[in-house]
């Protein structure tokens, strides 16, 4: 059962755009948890996937389309919504700079309009430093987005911290995020890998040299809930949140050691290829408890235990080129 919004008007809510996705669907519940009140606002193109709780609301809705009454008692915001990779964001630029970066400007600005919102968390994403020979990517280096969607998060971030001297922004840089979620991606590496491995027993890696870290989904919840406790102490900026550097050739020989499997390789067109640090966020005296292995084994025993079976849900493209938006 639902809670209503009049029940919710003394609340301090935290508002989660795009909530019900893969990285959201495991972070509400965490939120519901820490005993937030929470409002989701979410187009549910990929389902709902979060249980009813009666601190939670779930609005579905475009962020396009946000409005005043939205953000009603919000105190706080962590903006997931967005068409979240390459191809999604290629199929619809327009669209794809509508929701990614437009609807984030008039949620910011709606936000500091409104003078109760003190703290905004945008999902930005590691892959806005491109191609980096550097040892060490740090924050401080210079974005050089290839992709269409790399270069709608570099100017999304721009513009919420054009906000940063009116409220605490926090744009963090996720690497690729790897493990089990309620609203499952089959579309990121780690993930597609293993789910091969097991369903056929043959792994396609294309290029396999490229470097790129990685983050466990617990550790990726983790990292928002570290920045909705600690606000106050954290400086408004950007934050890298990845913490295995390895190549996808590494990534499959890790998965080929658990599940036996062929390794096939192909050309790849993505050259994206760095090594994130996150000693700025480690710094925060944040610690990650989780690898790659462990999205592996997750995976696996949810394969074998037929709690993870293949649909068009679980690939960001399958789905968005069934949509008519
Ligand atoms: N998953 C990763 O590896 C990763 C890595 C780096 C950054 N990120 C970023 O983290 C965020 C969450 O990623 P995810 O993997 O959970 O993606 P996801 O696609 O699973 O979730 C996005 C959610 O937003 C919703 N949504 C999309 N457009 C919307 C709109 N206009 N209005 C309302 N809802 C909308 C979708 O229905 C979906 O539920 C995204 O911004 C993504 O770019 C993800």
């Amino acid at each position: 059962m639902f809670i209503k919004r009049e029940d919710l008007k003394m609340s301090k809510i935290i508002l989660v755009t795009g909530g019900c996705g893969y990285v959201g669907s495991k972070l509400v519940p965490q939120l519901l948890a820490d005993r937030h009140q929470v409002r989701v606002i979410d187009t549910q193109w990929f389902g709902k996937n979060l249980e009813c709780h009666k601190n939670l609301e779930i609005i579905k809705k475009d962020t396009r389309q946000i409005n005043v009454q939205d953000l009603q008692d919000v105190e706080k915001i962590i903006h997931l919504a967005n068409i979240a990779n390459d191809p999604a964001v290629d199929l619809d630029q327009v669209l794809s700079w509508e929701v990614n970066v437009l609807a984030t400007q008039n949620l910011i600005d709606l936000a500091v309009r409104g003078g109760k919102v003190t703290q905004f968390i945008y999902a930005s994403s590691g892959s806005v430093y491109g191609v980096k020979d550097e040892n060490q990517v740090t924050e401080d280096l210079t974005l050089v987005p290839i992709s269409a969607y790399n270069k709608t998060k570099m100017v999304a971030e721009r513009v919420v911290h054009s906000y940063a001297d009116k409220i605490k922004v926090h744009s963090i840089r996720p690497a690729t995020v790897c493990g089990m979620s309620p609203r499952m991606r089959l579309d990121v590496a780690v993930n597609i890998l293993t789910f091969q491995a097991l369903d056929t027993g043959k792994i396609k890696v294309f290029g396999g040299n490229q470097t790129r870290p990685n983050i466990h989904i617990d550790d990726m919840v983790e990292v928002y809930q570290h920045f909705v406790q600690n606000s106050v102490n954290l400086e408004s900026g950007a934050y890298n949140a990845g913490f295995e550097n390895i190549s996808i050739m590494d990534i499959a020989h890790m998965v080929q050691g658990i599940i036996p499997c062929e390794i096939e390789v192909e050309g790849s067109n993505d050259p994206r290829s760095y090594r994130q640090s996150s000693k700025k966020l480690l710094d925060t005296e944040f610690t990650p408890k989780k690898m790659v292995i462990d999205a592996i084994y997750d995976i696996k025993e949810s394969y074998e235990c037929r709690m993870l079976v293949d649909c068009d849900q679980y690939h960001t493209i399958k789905t968005m080129r069934g949509l008519t938006l």
